[in-house]
């Protein structure tokens, strides 16, 4: 009998292995997807068994897409990056839960569209917004080739060995065109999360927060070994790069994948107009607890990707689409304690210390109390029983205290009149909200604080000052003010804690750089109090230069875009002060310089009236860079392409930007083009 078998042809036994392979993956739908097995476990494993035996046997004939490589593959040294052939771009958020999101979202849409009042409600397929990672599996004739994360959107991480692992995934399509990159989520099941996380604890190891973190974990795995015992699922939602398009709307689309065994989720539906989409929100709302994953809210697409190509994009988010979430979570606990933060400014904010609590995802154990008026209209006292509310990554805050819980030890809590970092007096001016410490950069925490924000990546960007680096300069008495950064030596930085000799040179050559800035980045990093990024940038527009900034008068400072009273009083205020005046001497003098525009240099101004959009990645500038250059020349930056975009700056892997500017027939440029526009025009003004 085993001389028959062991006479069978070669040819025989491949196609045993390849009729092992299809049912084994046929019970894999079954009982993953299906969640309808249709045969026994021990019938299965035997099979699984066979097929494993046989692989070993006559490895010729073993497959790329064999489900035993779901597990099969070897520990790797490291994550290597891919690019994505089209970004991977993020869905706007609709902030307001109520039905009014839905309304604003489908209005917004049928204003775009410039549809007119009584035109037919729009179709849009509704889905579930999955707590979890995004990713893009790329198939070529058929096979599962590559698996990458997100990343910034451009780039991500190759994670095919682990995504592999994911038995509800398919990893051979029947018919499918010869490019096809399928994008959805990578989430593990509540149960799942529960059961590894026992597991955890059982061998004495880290506890993941939530499922989400779990998954990220998983997926960033060396040994997918490990990747294959957490049972990872995926659930499709969209598409990638495709060599032929298979359906004319997102409904059909998600209809085909699920034919061709993707596992997409039941709960998603066509809606007509705004209330049907609402609807949605309602009913998904009602069966969330019940959902086998996290969700964190449902997504709303315009279901004809006709239409959808028509709206394109706004900055890196689909002008098609919007996720509509739930209302913050919202537990209670008790607050343990209040203490005393001070900041940059000097400002001091109660913080209530509380008693851990797991609420929207994560484990918080402070809330902001914000300012004595906070704390006065939520009568809040130490013991109190809070109801603490977390909204998606926003900042934990207590909602109201449940005073019929209050014990009879609550203890009243009073701002003090002393700071509580330097001991200088603290008070409130009339009419402000906020006491402040008055002992200025007498202050270590005023100075820690004031020293992150020069250094931070939109300020100064100098790498490799962290809180604990910050505060060892100002106790060492190393950094005073802002401007002794740019005495600093390197045996003086070598001595410090975490500092070796690597760590010191590259911070002080990340210093040096940082000398060569720009106007606004500098008058955002010297902290005038109101004055983020966004109003530095128009500062520096609006004036070209520091000196006409800051000799600038009431008048001229309101005539400057969002620029308000009480800004335009700030500002007025911290260029009166000479110790600001000479800090910021100090600074130039110790080599922060940066080109000021004067006005009437006419040929920094090449690009006055024109406005560009970018799209895709440039070969050597970032999107930043591109951005400042065209600015200082006079040039607009904006996040959409329209009739009245004079150029597309495209780079590799634009996407439906790049498509817009060709159907609107608006010129596409590319970054040498862009180069040469600015130095030619140099030349003939000069
Ligand atoms: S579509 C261009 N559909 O949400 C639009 N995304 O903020 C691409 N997500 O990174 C995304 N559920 O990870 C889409 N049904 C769904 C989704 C979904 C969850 C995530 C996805 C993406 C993020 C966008």
């Amino acid at each position: 009998m085993t001389g028959t078998r062991e006479k069978q042809s070669d040819k025989a036994i491949e196609q045993r292995m390849q009729q092992l392979a299809d049912e084994i993956e046929k019970h894999n739908k079954a009982y993953y997807v299906d969640n309808n097995p249709t045969i026994s476990d021990e019938l299965y494993d035997s099979m699984f068994q066979e097929l494993v035996r046989l692989e070993q046997q006559y490895p010729q004939y073993k497959t790329l897409f064999s489900p035993t490589e779901r597990v099969g593959a070897s520990v790797k040294a490291e994550i290597l990056k891919v690019k994505h052939v089209i970004p991977m771009l993020s869905i706007h958020t609709e902030t307001d839960y109520t039905a009014q999101g839905a309304y604003d979202f489908d209005e917004r849409v049928r204003r775009e569209l410039e549809l007119k009042a009584d035109a037919a409600p729009i179709e849009y397929d509704c889905e579930l917004k999955f707590d979890g990672l995004a990713i893009n599996i790329r198939y070529e004739k058929g096979i599962l080739v590559q698996a990458a994360t997100r990343g910034d959107g451009y780039e991500g991480e190759d994670v095919t060995a682990n995504v592999r692992t994911i038995k509800t995934l398919p990893l051979k399509v029947e018919g499918f065109p010869d490019v096809f990159e399928v994008r959805g989520e990578v989430i593990l099941h509540k149960s799942e999360f529960e059961r590894i996380n026992r597991e955890q604890k059982e061998k004495g190891l880290k506890l993941f927060a939530n499922p989400r973190n779990a998954a990220a974990g998983c997926l960033r795995q060396l040994d997918p070994s490990i990747t294959a015992e957490r049972n990872l699922s995926f659930y499709a939602y969209g598409y990638g790069e495709v060599s032929e398009a298979l359906a004319k709307t997102q409904y059909e689309l998600l209809t085909y994948l699920k034919e061709k065994g993707f596992p997409v989720a039941d709960t998603r539906r066509l809606a007509y107009g705004p209330k049907e989409l609402q609807e949605f929100h309602v009913l998904v709302e009602k069966i969330r607890d019940d959902l086998p994953f996290d969700i964190d809210g449902v997504v709303y697409k315009v279901n004809s990707f006709a239409l959808q190509k028509t709206l394109g994009f706004v900055s890196r988010e689909p002008r098609w689409a919007c996720a509509h979430k739930y209302p913050p979570q919202e537990v209670q606990t008790i607050v343990q304690d209040i203490t005393i933060q001070v900041g940059r400014t000097g400002k001091l904010t109660p913080v209530a210390r509380l008693k851990p609590v797991f609420v929207g995802g994560t484990t918080i154990s402070n809330a902001s109390l914000h300012n004595e008026e906070f704390l006065e209209n939520m009568g809040v006292k130490i013991g109190d029983t809070v109801v603490v509310r977390r909204a998606g990554d926003v900042i934990p805050e207590i909602v109201r205290v449940i005073k019929e819980l209050r014990p009879a030890n609550a203890r009243d809590f009073v701002m003090p009149d002393f700071c509580p970092v330097c001991g200088s007096h603290a008070y409130k001016e009339e009419g402000e909200k906020d006491r402040k410490c008055t002992g200025g950069l007498f202050c270590q925490a005023q100075r820690v604080q004031s020293i992150l924000h020069f250094v931070s990546r939109k300020a100064m960007g100098i790498d490799g000052i962290g809180e604990k680096l910050a505060e060892q300069l100002v106790t060492k008495g190393l950094v005073e003010n802002i401007s002794d950064i740019y005495r600093l030596k390197k045996e003086q930085i070598k001595g410090l804690e975490k500092m070796g000799d690597k760590s010191s040179d590259n911070l002080i050559a990340s210093i040096e750089k940082s000398k060569n800035t720009t106007l606004e980045r500098f008058l955002y990093a010297i902290g005038i109090p109101d004055v983020g990024e966004s109003t530095a940038r128009t500062l520096a527009q609006h004036f070209k230069t520091l000196k006409n900034c800051q000799s600038a008068g009431l008048e001229q400072l309101l005539e400057v875009d969002d620029v308000g009273e009480s800004t335009a009083e700030k500002i007025l205020h911290f260029f009166a002060e000479e110790k600001n005046i000479k800090v910021i001497t100090e600074l130039q003098e110790l080599g922060v310089h940066w080109e000021e525009t004067e006005a009437g240099r006419e040929q920094e101004q090449v690009f006055a009236g024109m406005t560009f959009v970018l799209t895709g990645t440039l070969p050597r500038l970032s999107r930043d860079e591109a951005s400042d250059i065209i600015r200082k020349a006079g040039g607009k930056v904006s996040g959409s392409v329209s009739k009245k975009t004079t150029y597309v700056l495209a780079g590799d892997a634009a996407g439906s930007k790049l498509e817009k500017a060709h159907a609107l027939g608006v010129k596409v440029i590319d970054e040498a083009e862009l180069m040469n526009m600015l130095s030619k025009d140099n030349e003939t003004n000069e």
